[in-house]
């Protein structure tokens, strides 16, 4: 099984807390979709992506089962960081490397023997849709910011490792654009998860995982009746962006400017 040919991966059930069985029958996640996960702090948000990152085979708190088209998935996946289908990035995400960025995404492109030209400025360009901050491919990989370094690692994943799953925990504030990474990972067709308290990535995502006391209590999946709430989110995000861009510039804030 090549991870190129993922066709859909299932979560079936597993037990809450207190050992409870979970309320759903399985979870399916095909390439295009985006999930958000939401729930209060200590709700299992996640253990429950870290069971997808790990293909648990009820071998976790959770007691979930993860399959990969409808099969266990084979060892590799999890064993060789090559052949595994999900990058995971999280707010503490680093790169501790004295490479330049351009080294470093050589090293990689080499070490998975891409010879396609153009693969290492696709990246940072791609990285670079994500960040407000360009990233310039001679700069250290430790003096990117924690938004450059998250951007850039997606654009990594998505561009060099080609993961057809990418999950992002808790990116809130991370200095990335949100709502570009959703269109982007769309348009390559990956399958997105995303832990989130953030209205406007929960609204524009597909489905809606609610936890709660560790197991997961609802599987929303809005199919339109959100709409109108996504255009009000998507006006109060731009103008909240705005505002940001001139604090950030040092700008005194004045209404008319927010209409
Ligand atoms: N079904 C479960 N059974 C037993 N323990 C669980 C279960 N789900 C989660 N836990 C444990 O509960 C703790 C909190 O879960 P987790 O870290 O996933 O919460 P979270 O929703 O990500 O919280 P935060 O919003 O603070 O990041 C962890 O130690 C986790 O291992
Ligand atoms: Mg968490």
């Amino acid at each position: 099984m090549n991870s190129e040919l993922i066709e859909e991966i299932t979560i079936l059930p597993g037990r809450n807390r207190q050992g409870n069985p979970e309320n759903f029958d399985k979870i399916t996640i095909k390439p295009g979709n985006t999930i958000s996960i939401v729930g209060p702090t200590g709700s299992g948000k996640s253990a429950f992506i870290n069971d997808i990152e790990i293909f648990a085979e009820n071998d976790t708190v959770t007691g979930r089962t993860v399959l990969v088209n409808g099969r266990c998935p084979p060892e590799e996946y999890v064993r060789d960081p090559a052949k595994k289908p999900v990058a995971l990035i999280t707010q503490n995400t680093k790169c501790l490397t004295d490479m330049e960025v351009s080294e470093f995404l050589e090293m990689h492109i080499r070490s998975r023997q891409i010879e396609t030209p153009g693969v290492l400025k696709k990246t940072i360009d791609l990285a670079n849709e994500f960040t407000g901050e360009k990233i310039l491919p001679d700069i250290k990989m430790t003096s990117l910011s924690g938004g450059q370094t998250r951007s850039l690692m997606i654009a990594d994943a998505i561009v060099i490792s080609n993961a057809p799953i990418l999950i992002l925990d808790e990116i809130e504030n991370a200095g990335i654009f949100k709502d570009k990474v959703i269109e982007m990972l769309k348009e390559y067709k990956k399958a997105l998860l995303f832990v989130t308290h953030d209205p406007l990535v929960a609204l524009m995502s597909d489905r809606r995982i609610v936890m709660k006391n560790g197991a997961v209590e609802a599987v929303l999946q809005p199919n339109g009746t959100e709409r109108e709430a996504l255009e009000k989110v998507v006006e109060l995000d731009s103008i909240l962006c705005r505002m940001r861009e001139e604090i950030r510039a040092g700008q005194l804030i004045r209404i008319p400017a927010l209409t």
